[in-house]
């Protein structure tokens, strides 16, 4: 059974993410005290297939998913994720002292208040988080349920393409684990300060802001490359695919960088600005410390001093802005090639993060 949380797995799992524009894998391994990179890859989604994050088209994605594993050759099990909106999350308290089938119980009540359909309907799953801060007598727990036609849908793209989803987990839990990766690297342990992860894909802007690699507040924004590649479509007179080649390769004519490209790259700024608004309007904080671009967006040439220009402190200093990289820490398999590596790196944190699950204790 596919639970929100993870079922069996029995040594190699692999990270599988199915997204707008690509499936993407990541398998790591255990390295000393830290991970081995075994293998990555992106295949190209065809177009329409997956649509806001839906699957639209199961045989499509499948034929990706299986060009990619034949490709590769790679664990037959993998860790998939639901987009972060058809999850239901919210977190309980329960007395320490209850029994698993007690935990159980309780915990299926409380998801019958929060969902709003019914429990027949769904795959619920449940995590003790740890000890309550708020009571000695109580844990934390984070009750999780999707819709069971969404697992299924995400389950069967994963057979048709010859895999085996062991586990299904949530866009945005994916995401905090390789949030967690990247910041442990960047900003040491010091948990007080507030990250904003900057997700910049194909269809949309992913904003999420984190204290404590906990997310505090999230916002969804529908500007991403594929608006950019329309640009490129409408004013260079070039078909979708072309205009996305070329824009990857930066060879347009002179005046896109100027033209079209800055302007884009200020309108992200200036998106990513806004859901800082939101968030401070929205929640007691006032400041971000740090902001984590990651996406394939990431890569876009000027993005990054765009998103500086327009985000500050309240002392007027800059924030410290970068590109995310979940493996700078990791090892590499032979077979693997850094630069391959890096330049994919900052789209491969949903694989990331869900190949982080072979881990689980
Ligand atoms: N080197 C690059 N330069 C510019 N844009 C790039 C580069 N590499 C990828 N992109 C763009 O990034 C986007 C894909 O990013 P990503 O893989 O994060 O999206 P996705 O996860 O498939 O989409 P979504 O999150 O919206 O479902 C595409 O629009 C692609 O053109
Ligand atoms: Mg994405």
């Amino acid at each position: 059974m596919v639970n929100i949380f993870g079922g069996s797995k029995s040594g190699r799992l692999a990270g599988l993410e199915i997204s707008t524009s690509s499936v993407k894998l990541v398998e790591l391994s255990g390295d000393g005290g830290g991970y081995r990179v075994e293998r990555f890859a992106v295949e190209a989604m065809p177009r329409g297939a997956v649509v806001d994050g839906n699957i639209a088209d199961i045989e499509a994605v499948g034929g990706a998913i299986h060009r990619m594993a034949r490709r590769i050759g790679c664990s037959r099990d993998v860790a998939v994720a639901l987009p972060s909106s058809q999850v239901i999350t919210k977190r309980i308290l329960l007395a320490a002292n209850l029994r698993e089938f007690e935990m159980e119980a309780q915990a299926e009540a409380e998801a019958g208040q929060i969902i709003p359909f019914s429990l027949d309907e769904v795959n619920l799953d449940f995590q003790v988080l740890g000890p309550s801060a708020a009571s000695s007598q109580d844990v934390d727990v984070l009750i999780a349920a999707a819709r069971k036609d969404k697992v299924q849908n995400v389950v069967d793209a994963v057979e048709a393409g010859g895999l085996n989803a062991v586990i299904v987990d949530s866009e945005s839990f994916a995401m905090e684990s390789a949030f967690g990766l990247v910041s442990r690297k960047l900003f040491g342990r010091d948990k007080r300060w507030i990250g904003a992860l900057v997700d910049i894909g194909a269809s949309g802007t992913k904003v999420t802001f984190l204290q404590n690699g906990k997310q505090i507040y999230f916002r969804e924004q529908q500007i991403g490359g594929n608006q950019l590649t329309q640009e490129i479509v409408n004013r260079y007179g070039l078909s979708q695919d072309e205009a996305e080649a070329d824009k990857v390769s930066g060879q347009l004519p002179d005046g896109y960088e100027q033209e079209v490209l800055r302007p884009f790259c200020d309108l992200l700024a200036m998106e990513i600005s806004r859901a800082m608004q939101f968030f401070f309007t929205s929640t007691n904080y006032d400041e971000v410390d740090r902001i984590v671009v990651s996406g394939g967006c990431a890569q876009l040439p000027g993005l990054i001093d765009a998103i500086r220009a327009r985000t500050e402190k309240n002392d007027g200093s800059q924030v410290e802005t970068v590109v995310a990289n979940p493996f700078a820490s990791m090892s590499l398999a032979s077979g693997v090639r850094f630069n391959n590596l890096l330049a994919a790196a900052p789209s491969l944190m949903v694989a990331c993060g869900l190949a982080l699950r072979r881990f689980d204790a």
